[in-house]
């Protein structure tokens, strides 16, 4: 992205400006590096440190931060005209698609972070100038940050990219992606930190990549940077043009008390750029990438001394962002929407108000587009323990570079990730270093990985013994063929026996002595297993499809088959009434749709039979009942009892599917219900002492009458129904006896009649 200042048409010529005050002004050089910064030349060969000439900031080699690539230097051509020390040397990435470095930081700490790259024709093959694509990818972390584009430039040049982010851990890596047009390479890498305040929409979701930073005014360097800029942020010197005019100041420009966003430095401030007054107004192009949405800052401060009515607008094309703007006398206004971002805004207009005595002017101007940092690293746990195993072994995979599982189709060579949680940060699940040529024990890191589950470490020269661990969530551990001696550790053993974990050890010493499955060689036993699964599969599908077909074929049969399938099929039962199966029981009371009551026993519904006479069905509660031999001589005895105060029993169903009792239906519900709803009908004491009188009659026949005699044990108000014309009558009786003691109820039905 560009910025372009276009003026209208004007008359006037361009101000000749007293600039040789800040000609004057030039830049100190100390040595020394303001706590925090990370410098590091990328391919310098030498192995100490230097302190860069014109900013004294010191240079580290890049050994330390990267493990791949190789270190090459620009051609002699281009080496004496180099814009600096770091753009002479370079590194360059010829194998993998992804080649990292890792920087130092601070978790939740905010950067600015720089990568230079000069091409200086170092593989002598002009690719910059060959007509071809030369472009590569930049990661920062696990997100794409910006495409370097290199094609058709000139070798000598110097492109940078910057960008503002927040450290998701304690290191960050940067990452060079090979996109096959083209061999990634680096010149420098520079991280800086910011304070906390600064570039506040910055956040751990969103960093800020660097379009343009640019400063106006006459100045003799084409970038200012440290130790001007304590951030050592680039600021590029826009190039004078006819009828546009410089102002400058030697009073110092100070921050907006409380604005501590963006800190310019005062000396950036004391050069503006204004128009003349036939001019219409300041317009600024950019050439920004449709796809990307830019953020814009823009740096105001008045700095004519004599305090003039200067007022403008700023619009992005023909959409106001900020009306009536009056910049401050000697101090920095930073404009910006708030972290708004804009899309595709072709150019920013500055017009002055219709009083302003004067035209507006600017004296600096950031452009950044919106880096999103959606891909998630992998959890930090993992990675530790993945770094730890890297080291002990000594392994340097191409791909082992950067982040192991992110993003997806960069992720280590055999490692697999779960992914499967969104926003989660990914894990790993598999770990395949089989034929690796690992040496030395078995590392505890890998029995630490709690989500780890399938560890392949055959084929390897791995000695010592296995660690006793407890393991995590390892499921199949394969360490087959390597040297390994015994005792297998007990944690081991004891998860393989329980079936949680299949081991293999064939091919170690310590199977020496041990002839145990896990030993043996496997490949045979997968052939057998493998036979033995597949006819089993075929037995079991032949199985299910008879299954399938029998059942379609005898389904109304079957039904009334196993319905009458009972436990005492031979039982006899010497009772006049109807036996129903479970399918009927379903038909009169409409699939169980309308509970009347539910109780110790079980749920009653409400069906109609046949015949049209209301009935009440008292399905028993399997878990309490189903075991008992006591149903049927229960059913026997209340078949029985017939009495006007005691409920008939119509029927009953006992098999395999149901277990229940049929009785006439009392359609005025029970008496707890009568006494309770009480809304539509109370009862009167005459009443009341009906229903107890119906009652006491028909316990009296119970005890009375029968032999042998029934005791209720369980008489409560919702025991007693009521029929239409409100005679008490007594359920529940004949139950009684056929459950234990835990359901006795011991209350008084008149107690609650009186009491009510
Ligand atoms: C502005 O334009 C007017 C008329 O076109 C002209 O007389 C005047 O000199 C111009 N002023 C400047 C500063 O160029
Ligand atoms: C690197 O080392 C060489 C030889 O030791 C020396 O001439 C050169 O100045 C060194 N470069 C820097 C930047 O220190
Ligand atoms: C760089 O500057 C620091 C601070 O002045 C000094 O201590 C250090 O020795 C210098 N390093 C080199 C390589 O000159
Ligand atoms: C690169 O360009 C130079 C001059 O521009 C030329 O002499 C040289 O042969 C070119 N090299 C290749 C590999 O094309
Ligand atoms: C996140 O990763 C996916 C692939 O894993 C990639 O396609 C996508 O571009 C990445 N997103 C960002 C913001 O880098
Ligand atoms: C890279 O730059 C070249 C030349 O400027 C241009 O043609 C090409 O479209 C650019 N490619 C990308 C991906 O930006
Ligand atoms: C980051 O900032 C953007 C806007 O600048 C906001 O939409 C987003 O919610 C923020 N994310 C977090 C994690 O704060
Ligand atoms: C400064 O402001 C005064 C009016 O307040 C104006 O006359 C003068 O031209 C301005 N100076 C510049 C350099 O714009
Ligand atoms: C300023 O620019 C905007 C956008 O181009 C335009 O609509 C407006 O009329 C201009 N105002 C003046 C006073 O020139
Ligand atoms: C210019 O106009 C604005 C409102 O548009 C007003 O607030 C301001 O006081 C005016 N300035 C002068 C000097 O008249
Ligand atoms: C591990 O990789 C080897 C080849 O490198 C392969 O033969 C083996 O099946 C893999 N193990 C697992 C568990 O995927
Ligand atoms: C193990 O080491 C020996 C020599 O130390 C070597 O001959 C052998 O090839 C190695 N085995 C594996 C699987 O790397």
């Amino acid at each position: 992205m560009v910025i372009h200042f276009i003026c209208w048409p004007s008359t006037k010529l361009a101000w000749i400006l007293a600039l040789l005050l800040n000609l004057v002004m030039m830049i100190q050089v100390h040595g020394q590096s303001p706590s925090g910064f990370v410098s590091i030349d990328c391919g310098f060969r030498n192995s100490s440190s230097y302190n860069d000439t014109t900013t004294g900031i010191q240079f580290d080699p890049d050994g330390g931060f990267v493990e791949s690539g190789m270190a090459k230097q620009m051609t002699q051509e281009f080496m004496a005209n180099a814009r600096n020390e770091q753009q002479k040397t370079l590194r360059s990435f010829p194998d993998g698609s992804r080649n990292c470095y890792t920087l130092p930081s601070t978790i939740g700490k905010k950067y600015l972070l720089r990568a230079t790259f000069t091409y200086g024709n170092y593989d002598r093959l002009n690719k910059t100038r060959d007509r071809s694509l030369f472009l590569f990818g930049l990661h920062v972390g696990v997100n794409l940050w910006e495409v370097v584009n290199l094609t058709n430039i000139d070798p000598s040049n110097m492109i940078w990219k910057e960008v503002l982010t927040i450290a998701p851990s304690n290191s960050m890596s940067v990452c060079l992606i090979n996109f096959g047009s083209g061999i990634p390479f680096i010149s420098s890498l520079e991280l800086r930190p910011l304070k906390d305040a600064s570039y506040p929409f910055v956040n751990i979701s969103v960093s800020l990549n660097l379009d343009d930073r640019v400063r106006f005014g006459t100045v003799p360097e084409e970038i200012t940077r440290y130790p001007t800029d304590d951030y050592d942020r680039y600021w590029v010197t826009f190039p004078n043009k006819p009828n546009l005019m410089i102002l400058s100041t030697t009073n110092k420009v100070d921050s907006l008390p409380g604005n501590n966003y963006f800190n310019v430095p005062s000396a950036i401030m004391q050069n503006a750029l204004t128009v003349d007054m036939n001019s219409s107004g300041l317009s600024i192009s950019v050439n920004s990438r449709p796809e990307r949405a830019v953020l814009p800052i823009f740096h105001f401060a008045e700095i004519n001394g004599s305090n003039p009515n200067r007022r403008f607008n700023i619009y992005s094309v023909d959409r106001l962002l900020f009306s009536d703007f009056s910049p401050s006398r000697f101090q920095v206004d930073s404009v910006h929407e708030n972290g708004r971002f804009l899309y595709n805004p072709r150019a920013f207009i500055l017009n002055k108000t219709r009083n302003s005595t004067l035209q507006p002017l600017i004296n600096a101007a950031e452009l950044y587009s919106l880096v999103r940092m959606d891909n998630l690293t992998t959890n930090s746990d993992d990675v530790n323990y993945m770094k730890e195993v890297k080291k002990n072994y000594n392994l340097r995979p191409i791909s082992w570079n950067g982040d192991p599982c992110s993003p997806r189709e960069y992720s280590w060579e055999g490692l697999t990730c779960d992914y499967t949680k969104s926003n989660q940060n990914p894990r790993i699940v598999s770990v395949n270093l089989s034929m690796s040529g690992l040496k030395g024990g078995l590392a505890v890191s890998f029995l630490n990985m709690v989500s780890l589950e399938n560890l392949d470490l055959s084929h390897n020269n791995l000695t010592g013994s296995i660690p006793d661990y407890h393991l995590k969530s390892l499921k199949i551990l394969n360490l087959s063929n390597n040297q390994l001696v015994g005792p297998i550790p007990d944690s081991i053993l004891q998860r393989f026996q329980a079936g949680l974990l299949e081991l293999r050890l064939e091919g170690n010493p310590i199977c020496s002595k041990v002839k145990d499955t896990y030993c043996s060689n496997k490949k045979n036993d997968i052939h057998v297993l493998l036979i033995t699964v597949t006819v089993s599969v075929v037995l079991v599908s032949l199985l299910v499809l008879m299954c399938i077909i029998w059942k379609l074929c005898w389904k109304g049969k079957l039904e009334d088959h196993e319905d009458y399938a009972t436990n005492e099929e031979e039982t006899s039962l010497n009772v006049d009434i109807r036996r129903f199966t479970y399918a009927e029981l379903k038909l009169i009371t409409n699939e169980f749709q309308s509970i009347i009551g539910k109780g110790g026993f079980g749920i009653v519904y409400h069906g109609i039979l046949e015949n049209g006479d209301e009935v009440a069905v008292k399905v028993l509660m399997e878990t309490s009942i189903a075991e008992s031999t006591d149903f049927l001589p229960e059913v026997q005895t209340l078949s029985k009892v017939h009495h006007k105060n005691l409920v008939t029993l119509k029927g009953y169903c006992q098999n395999k599917k149901c277990l229940a009792l049929i009785y006439d239906f009392m359609s005025r519900g029970n008496l707890q219900q009568l006494i309770r709803g009480g809304d539509d009908y109370s009862l009167n004491w005459e009443q009341r002492l009906h229903i107890a009188l119906d009652a006491a009659q028909g316990l009296e026949y119970l005890h009375e009458s029968c032999t042998p005699s029934i005791v209720h044990r369980d008489v409560k108000t919702p025991n007693i129904l009521l029929d239409k014309n409100l005679v008490g009558i007594i359920s529940d009786f004949g139950l009684s006896r056929a459950f234990n003691d835990a359901h006795t109820h011991i209350s008084t039905v008149a107690a609650a009649l009186l009491a009510s």
